[in-house]
């Protein structure tokens, strides 16, 4: 096959694409020959973004099950087929444990988690009648060891990779493969927000990791290429970490 050809004929959804690493993705996957539909909460940003790359946009909150389903029974009318779902949409909520509130927590779990779920869920059926699919989870190495400061979101994004491997037991039989993705510090508004808008502070969280540097977004969404693309036949139900070297020690 080609190079930039990686995704052609396939149809993906990208949740949470309007900016960051969704909308990385969402690029990637079009340069590579697939048909792509965005979807985010921000709506103009969302456009812009989905005209950019040729895609098409859907307003779409992933913890709102309805909506869901909107965007899945469009993305079937329109394009006949959901081959790539790439659950990307995500908030990050820092506090210490003992001072995290039970609504902040509920908000996290509410988008990270039940978005993922939902999601999931939603584009299932398309994908066991095509008999053939991938589900790309975004979690985070927040869903693989501890993160100070975060209880809410570390609880989020282990949910991610345990229900990565239930969904990917439990689909594998209809050609289905679903696997988890773990970003380490990635240079998005997200990252941004944490470091309070201050390069030095974002320089000196980047100097406490091996890299000593944040990614690109372009740098998962090549990982995310590589599990929406038929290169990743065998891999189901796994953790693809890219991180920097954070979680080596
Ligand atoms: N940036 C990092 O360092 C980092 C590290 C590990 C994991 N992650 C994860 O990567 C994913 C992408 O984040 P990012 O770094 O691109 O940050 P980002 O804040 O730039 O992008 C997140 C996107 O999700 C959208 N979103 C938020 N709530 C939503 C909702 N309810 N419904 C639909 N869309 C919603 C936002 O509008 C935004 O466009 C998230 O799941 C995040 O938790 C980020």
């Amino acid at each position: 096959m080609r190079a930039m050809d990686r995704l052609a004929g396939k149809v993906a959804i990208v949740t949470g694409a309007a900016r960051g690493q969704g909308a990385a993705e969402a690029a990637l996957f079009a340069s590579e020959g697939a048909t792509v539909v965005l979807t985010d909460v921000l709506v103009s940003e969302g456009q812009v973004t989905a005209a950019a790359c040729g895609g098409t946009f859907h307003q779409h909150d992933v913890s709102n099950e309805e909506a869901w389903q909107r965007v899945v029974d469009a993305t079937l009318a329109a394009h006949g087929r959901i081959d790539v779902l790439v659950n990307n949409a995500g908030i990050f909520h820092r506090a210490r444990m003992i001072e995290h509130t039970l609504d902040d927590f509920r908000r996290l779990l509410d988008i990270n988690t039940i978005g993922v779920f939902l999601g999931m869920r939603t584009v299932a059926p398309a994908m066991i009648a095509q008999q053939s699919g991938s589900i790309i989870n975004i979690s985070s190495i927040a869903g693989l060891v501890g993160a100070p400061n975060s209880i809410g979101y570390g609880a989020s994004k282990f949910a991610v990779t345990g229900m990565t491997k239930t969904a990917a037991f439990e689909l594998a039989r209809h050609g289905i493969r679903v696997n988890s993705i773990h970003p380490g510090m990635i240079e998005t508004e997200m990252i941004h927000e944490v470091a309070r808008h201050d390069d030095a502070i974002l320089q000196k969280m980047a100097n406490s990791t091996p890299f000593r540097r944040p990614a690109a977004p372009e740098e998962i969404a090549n990982l995310a290429l590589y599990l929406a693309s038929d290169e990743s036949s065998f891999s189901s139900g796994s953790e693809f970490v890219a991180d920097g070297g954070v979680t080596a020690i």
